[in-house]
């Protein structure tokens, strides 16, 4: 989506402008931020929290006449099944979307700060340091996207933006993929200057690698204010990517230098992954390990989708679990677990306690999704924009006796959601 925020843009001649527009009641639309092939992102309003947010507006395909103005319902479907698997620090949120007769719109996370390249000087480059800075962040969502099976594919400039305070967001999921069980793709994707050689090559590419690449490009050119592969020929652009050539300024460290020789690797299989670029001492330079570790988990939330921790959680409670559940053998400690996670002791199976979860989630208009193959969960219920309320796993410690584990979701509807549905839900009132 170019341009991106900072500035408000102007509508194009003859184009009315949407400005004042209540959308369903309670987004009141301001200026065009940015335009791209298929949609218009538009300053808003919440007018419930007073909230500033970005509102990306596509025609309705499902409009008639809507397939030939804009994207077909298949694409939009696939940017919004993206954004809503994704919630990072530095990845541009989707907390909800409306849909009109004529439009979809997504609403976003304001990125009010404008692009990452107006921190540019006037020779057009950031210092080394500035530059590791926003490397990190970028590194940190790209290596979060891709544990989540999320692949960017048109990592560039115009589609890194600031926060209010100045954090990297990364936009515009329109081009993404999600993992398709390993297969190579062979879609033409990306933005000439930061596209891979493999996708020139057409034999089929990892779009993880690919995203890498760019990542590549990106560390360039905010560190020398120019291209590493530029030409007035296209071709001739092409010809030096593919080839993978070429030359750091006099004023890069020789880390750096190191580091972009192995992300702009023309060959894929020799390129160095997000977590070997983690490693590399110049990502690493002047940063605690503590640090760095906050900087990679981008927030609390995302250790609820790694693979691994939902496999955790589906099966039983062993004796070990319980122990290291509560430090010391003080099992007190089972019971509320600290900030945003509850743990309640029931005396019955776990497919009851998580049949009245379901039920109760489901009155609340919440959609219910349960995983894990033992019928002790997780379930998750999740709001119509991909937010997660709740999500509720059960340890069995024997037969019908189970410890409850509930992680509640960010916010106020997640908190009175839990004192006033799904506390009584999970564990039920004695009747005397
Ligand atoms: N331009 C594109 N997406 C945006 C967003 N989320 N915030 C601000 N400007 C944008």
């Amino acid at each position: 989506m170019s341009p991106a925020t900072g500035a408000v843009a102007s509508a194009a001649p003859g184009e009315e402008s949407p400005a004042g527009t209540v959308l369903l009641g309670r987004y009141e639309l301001g200026g065009l931020l940015g335009r791209g092939a298929s949609a218009k992102v538009y300053l808003a309003r919440d007018l419930l929290t007073g909230e500033s947010v970005a509102i990306k507006s596509f025609p309705n395909p499902r409009a008639s006449g809507g397939a030939e103005e804009g994207r077909r319902p298949a694409a939009i479907e696939r940017e919004a099944a993206i954004l809503r698997r994704l919630r990072h620090r530095h990845v541009v949120r989707l907390h909800e979307i409306l849909a009109t007769r004529k439009k979809v719109h997504f609403v976003l996370d304001l990125a009010a700060g404008g692009e990452l390249f107006s921190l540019v000087d006037a020779s057009g480059r950031m210092t080394e340091d500035l530059a590791r800075h926003y490397f990190r962040q970028l590194i940190s969502a790209v290596r979060y996207c891709h544990a989540r099976g999320v692949f960017h594919r048109d990592i560039k400039p115009e589609n890194l933006l600031l926060d209010e305070a100045g954090a990297l967001k990364v936009a515009d999921f329109g081009l993404g993929a999600v993992a398709d069980g390993g297969n190579l793709r062979h879609t033409l994707c990306g933005t000439p200057a930061y596209v891979a050689p493999e996708i020139l090559s057409r034999k089929g590419y990892d779009p993880a690698k690919v995203d890498i690449w760019s990542c590549g490009v990106v560390l360039f050119v905010l560190a020398a204010g120019y291209l590493p592969f530029n030409d007035a020929s296209l071709v001739n652009m092409y010809r030096k990517i593919y080839a993978g050539k070429f030359r750091c300024p006099s004023w890069f460290s020789p880390a750096l230098r190191d580091l972009l020789r192995r992300v702009l690797h023309p060959n894929p299989d020799a390129r160095i992954d997000a977590d070997g670029i983690v490693a590399h001492p110049w990502f690493c330079d002047g940063a605690s390990d503590e640090e760095l570790a906050r900087l990679m988990v981008g927030g609390h939330e995302e250790a609820w989708f790694k693979p691994e921790f939902k496999e955790d959680m589906a099966r039983e409670m062993t004796a070990f679990d319980i122990l290291s559940f509560s430090p010391g053998s003080d099992l007190s400690a089972l019971f509320g677990a600290g900030p945003g996670k509850e743990r309640v002791f029931v005396s019955e199976p776990a497919a009851d306690v998580l049949s009245r979860v379901e039920a109760a989630g489901r009155k609340e208009g919440y959609r219910v999704r349960r995983e894990g193959k033992r019928g002790t969960g997780p379930v998750y219920l999740e709001e119509e924009s991909g937010g997660i309320v709740a999500k509720v796993s059960v340890f069995k410690l024997a037969d019908a006796v189970c410890v409850v584990e509930v992680v509640k979701g960010d916010g106020a509807e997640a908190a009175l959601f839990w004192t006033e549905r799904l506390q009584p839900a999970v564990k039920p009132p004695v009747l005397s």
